[in-house]
């Protein structure tokens, strides 16, 4: 049995004040929630802050990025170990906000599906394995545009990531990894993936995690589902037997909303 996991991912929102504050209504809640991983990744100026807020509570801490080194001079950079002393116990890798994957982009697209943080494949696999080699828990994401959904790209766009995230790594490094689909035009759009659907999509990606690593690690991995959950689909979502839980934006911004879906995860 893999245990459900409700991540919030929060972005580039909350000044200190505000963080304290929704990590507080959080821990009020989450505290009486049993049978869910509850993860929050507010951004990194606020991880110290939240930590006080959080310590003592079932809320973990997520970091929303790192990079693969341990230190040196690498401006505007975080290290593992960095994030370690603010308490956090995982770390978000690879979210498409962070991605440059110009070369599927179709003309006419260009601005819109523009990233200019530059993460892909590979720097997500080093960071994965530098992740897991200082102590913190990956939570990888993958998932495709809408254009590659359009042209029936899917399946082979999000097998490919899975594959290339996951090259070379050990049996530690797999038993760390938490896999988070998030179709990108899912996310933020309020336009949600059909319940169905996502599952088809995390049960193939379960298949590459078989292929990759064997059954045995690809039955134990958890794998969510991201891109517009709210209380109001969150239920259809976690029905799924391949879901595992969420990593979810903006119904993690209010400690209600949050709350709801950690209650339906544990649930299921
Ligand atoms: P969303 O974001 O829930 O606001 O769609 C999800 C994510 O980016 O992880």
């Amino acid at each position: 049995m893999r245990r459900p996991m409700m991540a919030g991912n929060w972005k580039m929102v909350c000044d200190n004040t505000a963080a304290v504050e929704l990590a507080g209504g959080i821990v009020a809640d989450a505290g009486q929630t049993a049978g869910c991983d509850i993860v929050i990744a507010p951004p990194f100026t606020a991880l110290s802050a939240v930590n006080e807020v959080t310590a003592d509570s079932p809320v973990a801490l997520a970091a929303q990025n790192m990079y693969w080194e341990d230190s040196g001079a690498f401006t505007g950079e975080i290290a593992a170990d960095m994030l370690l002393s603010c308490g956090c116990e995982y770390v978000i890798l690879g979210h498409s906000e962070r991605r440059g994957r110009f070369g599927v982009i179709p003309d006419g697209f260009t601005e819109e599906l523009r990233s200019v943080f530059g993460d892909n494949d590979a720097t997500v696999n080093i960071k994965a394995k530098a992740a897991v080699a200082a102590g913190l828990k990956p939570i990888v994401c993958c998932g495709e545009l809408l254009a590659e959904r359009e042209q029936g790209m899917t399946d082979a766009i999000v097998s490919d990531q899975v594959r290339a995230f996951l090259a070379g790594c050990s049996d530690a490094e797999f038993n760390a990894i938490t896999i988070a689909y998030e179709p990108v035009w899912a996310i933020g759009t309020g336009e949600v993936c059909d319940g169905d659907e996502a599952n088809r999509v995390c049960g193939i990606i379960r298949g590459v995690v078989a292929e990759v690593a064997g059954q045995e690690v690809a039955e134990a991995m958890r794998i969510l589902y991201g891109g517009s959950v709210k209380p109001d689909n969150v239920e259809g979502l976690m029905a799924q037997p391949e879901i595992d839980g969420g990593l979810v934006g903006g119904a993690s911004l209010k400690a209600d909303s949050f709350c709801t879906l950690i209650q339906v995860a544990a649930r299921n």
